[in-house]
């Protein structure tokens, strides 16, 4: 068997899978890897186990969860998909959009998944080891991402146990994130559409296949609590758009500023975003007391990275 045991940590095999969906039918709770960040999966369907993953990231009650699909079928179980709907998941799944959608009327999630809220948020991974769990279980998993609520979210199996401490599950290490950045949330209205959470699939990618752009949330209310505006914490001060560093700050550099760590030498932002999560825990561990991050420009994944930066500031 290629599984390696060290711990909680369950390197990716075949036995590794079967023992995780094991856990996950029997209610318990597993961190996988998935294409944006690990989670903290368990079975939508079971009330215990969802409380779990509330209990374990200490999450308000109000803070809905993301279900995840192995296909289109299978989310239309659970959510009422319009045109506007079915052409974003055609053309999106597998990958790292969210969907909000109405809930369907016999939708077997419990409702404190949804957080009472008469929609659902669904997203097909595209990260194999999370289609194999889903296919081997047959379940639709709730997973948010998996830290503690309001720290910063994990891109290594490392991380989660970081953040989580003596209440980490069984982790399936599946190696680093490829997005680094948590899934783009997109709400259906109708015949429009909102972003929630900018993400992976950018702005323009959305409209080029919608043929029209989101439109502005008018409600700015805490329907996407992600969205509050402390987030992504790390435990000190955050300072942006820092060319320069003072000689008590970590310095995340950008392109032509170095800094102690460059998130992407080449001004990739794709790159950028992939080192983001872990670049700041780094910051977060190393002895100065404050962190200062170099300007990111503001377009494309730079939106996403600028999102999660500016809520670690607050
Ligand atoms: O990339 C991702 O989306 C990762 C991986 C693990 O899939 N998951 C993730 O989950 O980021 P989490 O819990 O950290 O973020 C879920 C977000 C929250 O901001 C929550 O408020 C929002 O989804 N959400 C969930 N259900 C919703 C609903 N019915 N309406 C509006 N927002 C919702
Ligand atoms: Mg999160």
């Amino acid at each position: 068997s290629n599984d390696h045991i060290d711990g909680n940590v369950r390197r990716y095999g075949k036995q590794a899978i079967a023992m995780a969906a094991d856990r996950l039918q029997s209610g318990g709770l597993v961190a996988v890897p998935t294409e944006t960040v690990y989670g903290l999966a368990a079975d939508s369907t079971n009330a215990a186990a969802i409380a779990d993953i509330y209990r374990t990231k200490g999450r308000p009650d109000f803070n809905p969860l993301i279900v995840h699909v192995p296909d289109m079928g299978s989310a239309s179980e659970l959510g009422i998909f319009n045109d506007l709907a079915a052409t974003l998941a055609h053309k999106f799944w597998p990958g790292p959009l969210t969907l909000v959608v109405p809930k369907t009327a016999d939708c077997r999630v419990v409702p404190a998944v949804t957080a009472g809220l008469d929609t659902i948020a669904l997203r097909c991974p595209a990260h194999p080891v999370m289609q194999e769990l889903l296919k081997a279980t047959q379940l639709f998993l709730a997973a948010p991402s998996a830290n503690k609520s309001g720290g910063i979210s994990p891109t290594r199996a490392a991380h989660v146990e970081n953040s989580l401490g003596s209440a980490t599950p069984m982790i399936l290490d599946g190696g680093s994130c490829e997005s680094g950045v948590e899934s783009t949330i997109v709400a259906i209205r109708g015949d429009n559409y909102e972003i929630l959470r900018p993400g992976p699939v950018t702005a323009e990618r959305l409209c080029e296949s919608i043929g029209r752009p989101a439109i502005i949330n008018q409600s700015p209310s805490i329907e996407a609590p992600g969205q509050l505006a402390s987030h992504y914490a790390p435990s000190k001060p955050v300072r942006l758009n820092a060319e320069t560093a003072d000689h008590d700050e970590y310095h995340i550099g950008f392109g032509p500023i170095s800094g102690h760590s460059c998130l992407s030498k080449n001004a990739d932002l794709a790159e950028a975003a992939s080192n983001l999560f872990a670049t700041m825990h780094v910051a977060d561990a190393d002895d100065r007391p404050r962190i200062a991050v170099a300007p990111i420009p503001e377009t494309g994944m730079g939106i996403a990275i600028n999102d999660r930066l500016t809520r670690a500031a607050t």
